[in-house]
């Protein structure tokens, strides 16, 4: 169990300190999919760096399985079993693609990464000895990171945006791929997402806006919320065509 009290976390800009992120407490347990999502600019990606340690808690304290992580670092953190996919994975690695997943799987050295590329909509053969670097697309790097973290045994797995990029056919793959890590392991999924596909997977909706948490809601709820907006939506429209009646509309 992943949990986080009154986290903060400032950080030194150019022009002086910045609060990134204020007042976050959130209990995130085992074998379930936490998908987090608001707009952009909320802190999202900044809450998965607080921890994973790739930004430093400047209040509060977080705790993996009742051990304070609050002052560990990243590799500290990936030793106890934290992964983090990028929202922009990182280029010029000059690995080749079975030696980078064989580095990211660790210990768990049995991994089949055929069928973990597989997983993420790649063709593995095309994949496996060709080296990661410029010459890859955006969606081909964003896919071999999220299979590197696949590759692990994690107790806590946070994806950033995985659909940025990936392809339809691709992202249907993908989605069946987090369903079935769910059922195969006891980790913490915590997935960054803005797609209505990604928020069916999940137990809990974490909503981040300015910088803090400003609602934990179930899926059923948030997207109902959605579709409210939808319909507020259409009513503005038809009321600035004055026939806010025919569409039903009373606001
Ligand atoms: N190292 C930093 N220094 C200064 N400001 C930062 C830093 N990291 C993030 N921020 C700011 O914190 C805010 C939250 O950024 P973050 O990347 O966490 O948002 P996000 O919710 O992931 O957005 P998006 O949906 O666009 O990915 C932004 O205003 C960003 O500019
Ligand atoms: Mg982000």
């Amino acid at each position: 169990m992943l949990k986080l009290s009154g986290v903060g976390v400032t950080a030194e800009g150019e022009n002086g300190s910045v609060r990134i992120l204020r007042d976050i407490s959130l209990t995130l347990e085992n074998k379930k999919i936490y998908v987090m999502t608001g707009p952009n600019g909320g802190g999202k990606s900044s809450l998965a760096k607080a921890i994973m340690g790739i930004y430093q808690t400047t209040e509060g304290n977080i705790t993996l399985d009742g051990t304070d992580i609050t002052d560990l670092s990243i590799t500290e953190r990936a030793q106890l079993g934290i992964g983090y996919a990028f929202q922009s994975p990182a280029r010029f690695k000059g690995l080749k693609v079975k030696d980078f997943m064989k580095l990211a799987a660790g210990k768990s050295s049995k991994v089949d990464h055929c069928s973990l590329l597989y997983d993420v909509g790649l063709c593995a053969q095309d994949y496996v000895n060709r080296e990661i670097n410029a010459s890859m697309s955006g969606g081909e790097l964003k896919r071999i990171e999220i299979a590197s973290i696949l590759a692990r045994s994690l107790k806590v797995a946070l994806f950033d945006e995985p659909e940025a990029g990936i392809d339809l056919w691709s992202f249907q793959r993908l989605t069946d791929t987090f369903r079935a890590l769910n059922e195969k392991s006891d980790a913490t999924i915590i997935i960054i997402s803005h797609q209505e596909r990604i928020l069916r997977l999940a137990d809990e909706v974490i909503l981040v806006s300015n910088g803090t948490v400003s609602e934990i809601t179930t899926q059923e709820k948030f997207l109902g919320t959605l579709s409210d907006d939808e319909s507020a939506c259409r009513c503005r429209v038809a009321c600035i065509r004055e026939d806010a009646v025919d569409a039903g509309c009373n606001r």
